[in-house]
């Protein structure tokens, strides 16, 4: 039968207008949806290392990397070249249905970022996608249906991921009824913790007795399939943990046939000074989740785990149209190469330690610093009001302001934590002892003029 319904006229030109480059003027903000919270209002021309260049010129020193993205930093030659040259090859050979040679090269160097052997990659486009599959992944292969996180963790905003998160109230608060087979458990956040010692090596958090109370309240521990941690957490307020949480957790685990999901999505390729977080207490996950620093920004994200556990994933069980795109796979290729040739993992853990001197220098003059702390380049300031109640009331007023002093000097720095009262620190891995000097003499001005 014909279709005799009139066309409607703008159906021959949807959405015509100025391409990308045009000299007329940039389309109104307002064609972005609210949903977007922004931390800057800031337009973005060009990028080159750890900097972020206006339409107008005006230089950003970028200490966000796009949320821990760009660690090889903006931009860089050989990841973009590596880019383009893939583009204008092939821009999509999906998984399913054919092989390519950066895919094909991407798993076998994937093998051996991992210490130990017999690690296999399983590719998707997003921390969450990551976090879904170690998820099913998990369940499969221990036929278990119960997930544990921990209190404070970030692992996405699918439905699953969000389930999990619990960093804060806006990420999930909205969205119930979530998932369910999921339960939480105390994260050791040593400076707040209640006992006399703040301090990470003698710490006094009760984590393990909370996860003894949270088997023996809710959850059976043989219906577990898997506990899912951040070696350092990431949105929750960049805490490191005591020395002997994740070895102890990792025997915990183990006594109990249950999998451990470290999600590195935040703390891996390079950005504590080591190629994933969890090597710094040589622990070996069963399950590793990786994403943002793997493509320099494009996006691909992915799960390690042993090729015993990942044979047993029937095909078609899981999967996706676009995991393990061919340039994304050859961005991750250029971005090994970079992190290699140019010794990324020694220079986040240079200035890592320069960073966190310096940090801990303005914590003893300004005392509403009430913590100072980090891994690598995975650094943080947490604001507090001192003289008020304990000490530790967290101050998101001030942490604020110090981030827009910081923004208004051009540097760009990100809240965490819980009650938005942690400035986060994520320089890109190729930053120099002078940006890192720069950034410093920046703080110190933008923490006068916030009063702190
Ligand atoms: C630890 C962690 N897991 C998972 C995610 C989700 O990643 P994505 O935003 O790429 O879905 C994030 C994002 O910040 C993260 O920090």
């Amino acid at each position: 039968m014909v279709d005799t319904r009139p066309t409607p006229a703008t159906s021959a030109s949807p959405g015509r207008g100025p391409a990308a480059g045009s000299a007329e003027p940039w389309p109104d903000r307002s064609v972005i949806p609210p949903v977007w919270s922004r931390i800057t209002n800031i337009s973005v021309d060009r990028g080159e290392g750890s900097w972020l260049i206006t339409p107008e010129g005006d230089r950003y020193l970028d200490y966000s990397s796009g949320i821990g993205v760009t660690n090889t930093g903006h931009a860089h030659p050989r990841v973009a070249a590596a880019v383009a040259a893939q583009a204008m090859k092939l821009l999509h050979g999906q998984q399913n249905i054919v092989y390519h040679e950066p895919g094909l090269r991407l798993h076998e160097r994937l093998r051996h970022v991992l210490p130990g052997d017999g690690w296999t990659a399983f590719l998707s486009n997003s921390g969450a996608e990551a976090i879904e599959a170690a998820v099913k992944l998990a369940r499969i292969v221990t036929g278990r249906p119960v997930i544990i996180g921990f209190r404070g963790g970030y692992h996405g905003r699918t439905a699953q991921t969000m389930a999990l998160t619990t960093a804060k109230d806006v990420y999930r608060g909205h969205f119930e009824p979530l998932p369910g087979s999921i339960y939480h458990t105390a994260y050791p956040y040593c400076y707040r913790a209640p006992g006399a010692s703040h301090e990470p090596a003698a710490c006094t958090c009760d984590w393990e007795d909370q996860l003894d109370l949270t088997f023996h309240q809710l959850i059976y521990p043989e219906h577990v399939a898997a506990i899912i941690v951040e070696p350092i957490l990431g949105e929750g307020g960049y805490i490191v943990p005591p020395p002997g949480f994740l070895p102890r957790l990792r025997e915990i685990t183990r006594q109990n046939g249950i999998l451990l999901i470290a999600d590195e999505v935040q703390t891996g390729y390079g950005r504590t000074g080591r190629f994933f977080a969890v090597e710094h207490w040589g622990v070996e996950p069963d399950i590793l989740a990786m994403a943002k620093g793997i493509a320099s920004g494009l996006p691909l994200s992915g799960i390690l785990a042993k090729r015993e556990l990942i044979d047993k994933w029937p095909p078609g069980t899981h999967g996706g149209t676009y995991g393990g795109n061919v340039v994304s796979c050859a961005a991750a290729n250029a971005t090994l190469d970079v992190i290699e040739d140019e010794h990324l993992l020694e220079n986040a853990a240079a200035r890592g330690s320069q960073f966190l001197a310096g940090l801990r220098g303005l914590a003893a003059r300004y005392p509403a610093i009430g913590d100072v702390r980090g891994l690598g380049l995975m650094l943080a300031l947490e604001f507090v009001r001192p003289g008020v109640g304990d000490g530790r009331v967290p101050d998101p007023n001030l942490t604020r302001r110090v981030l827009a002093e910081a923004l208004e000097r051009k540097l760009i720095i990100l809240s965490a934590g819980t009650y938005a009262n942690v400035a986060r620190i994520i320089p890109p891995l190729v930053t120099t002892a002078a940006e890192v000097d720069l950034a410093l003499s920046i703080l110190d001005e933008s923490l006068v003029a916030a009063g702190a």
